[in-house]
């Protein structure tokens, strides 16, 4: 059953032009030019209940656009979304009941109160009746690590520790869909594991669909089976996450430095980009070698004093797209080759 339906959907912004200097500001405000911008251009796809979805794309490809109309908070130019059944911008109050919702960049908690009390608004706000409540409440206190800081004022929890309450709330009603738009921003390494993991638990458990935009890769590749790719408001990608991972998401690049400069290296398995003084840049195929056995096989030759991993960046697997590999099965790549 697809519990999100998305035909042709299509978001244009007007964005007034400004104007150079004195004059400029004055011409407008007496008489604005407008232009057009474009955000997310006939999109289309389905998602059934249970998916765990990951929508990635560069900066200002329509990501948060698309979810802000998922949610109801923005109305489509045209096309159409269904999201359990209604038309989320005209049915805001229903969709909401349904639905869950964490934007990385902004709170859903009120800064003076304690998650606790939080916690309490939400159940009464979405009238969770109380068995519920007490057992949700009860599961994020446990999964998310709430209890150290559960009396706390939001005001004064860290970036992660506010994160993970903001997931709790949104988990709170027992939404058939949450959204989560970059709820790992700024996180560190421990708390976007306990952000990832809870995700994947809760998605076992519970089959809540999870929508979920983020900039980090691990992300996606940790929660995520299915894979939405969008640039400049087009989806180039929909499908598995594994057989993205298996044609795109592969290479690795590590940056080795030794204690003294080196003249030339003979690696065979990956290619050097680049030897500068003391430092060689190798690109590998994580299946194949991983970053550890590289760094050992060079200290044999020579002392290694530092090393660095790079995840690849989103714009780089969107540019392997557009080249376009050949990839299993059914999933479509719609970038034009
Ligand atoms: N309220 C707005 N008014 C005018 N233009 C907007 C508005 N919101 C977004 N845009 C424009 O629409 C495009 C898509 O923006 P959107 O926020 O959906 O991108 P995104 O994929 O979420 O990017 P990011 O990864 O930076 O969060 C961008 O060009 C942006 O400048
Ligand atoms: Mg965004």
């Amino acid at each position: 059953m697809d519990i999100i339906q998305v035909d042709h959907l299509y978001k244009k912004y007007s964005v007034k032009q400004q104007r150079e200097g004195l004059i400029g500001g004055i011409k407008d405000l007496i008489k604005p030019i407008w232009n057009e911008k474009e955000a997310v251009k006939h999109i289309n796809f389905c998602v059934k209940k249970g998916e765990t979805v990951g929508y990635i794309g560069p900066n200002g490809s329509g990501k948060s656009t698309t979810i802000k109309m998922l949610t109801g908070i923005l109305t489509p130019s045209s096309g159409k979304i269904i999201v359990n059944g209604l038309e989320p911008y005209k049915e805001r109050k229903k969709n909401a009941v349904n639905i869950g919702v964490v934007f990385g960049q902004r709170t859903q908690l009120w800064w003076d109160l304690a998650i606790r009390e939080s916690l309490e608004l939400f159940k009464y706000i979405y009238r969770v009746p109380d068995k519920v409540f007490r057992e949700n409440r009860d599961k994020m206190v446990e999964l998310l690590k709430l209890d150290e800081f559960y009396s706390t004022p939001v005001r004064q929890l860290s970036l992660g520790q506010r994160m993970r309450a903001e997931i709790a709330a949104a988990f709170l009603h027992s939404p058939s869909i949450v959204f989560l738009d970059e709820p790992t921003i700024g996180l560190d390494v421990v708390a976007k594991e306990q952000v990832r993991k809870f995700l994947r638990e809760i998605n076992k458990e519970k089959e809540t669909t999870i929508i979920l935009t983020t900039h980090d890769m691990d992300d996606i590749e940790q929660v995520c089976d299915r894979l939405l790719m969008i640039n400049d408001g087009v989806i180039i990608f929909d499908g598995k996450m594994k057989s993205f991972i298996d044609a795109y998401g592969n290479e690795r690049i590590i940056t080795v430095q030794f204690e003294e400069p080196i003249a030339n290296i003979d690696i065979d398995y990956g290619d050097v980009l680049s030897i500068e003084e003391n430092k060689v840049k190798i690109l590998f195929q994580k299946e194949k070698i991983s970053a550890t056995q590289i760094v050992q096989n060079m200290s044999q030759k020579y002392p290694v004093v530092d090393c660095h991993l790079e995840e690849p960046k989103i714009e780089f697997l969107i540019r392997q797209v557009y080249e376009g590999r050949e990839l299993n099965g059914n999933d479509k790549i719609f970038a034009s080759r």
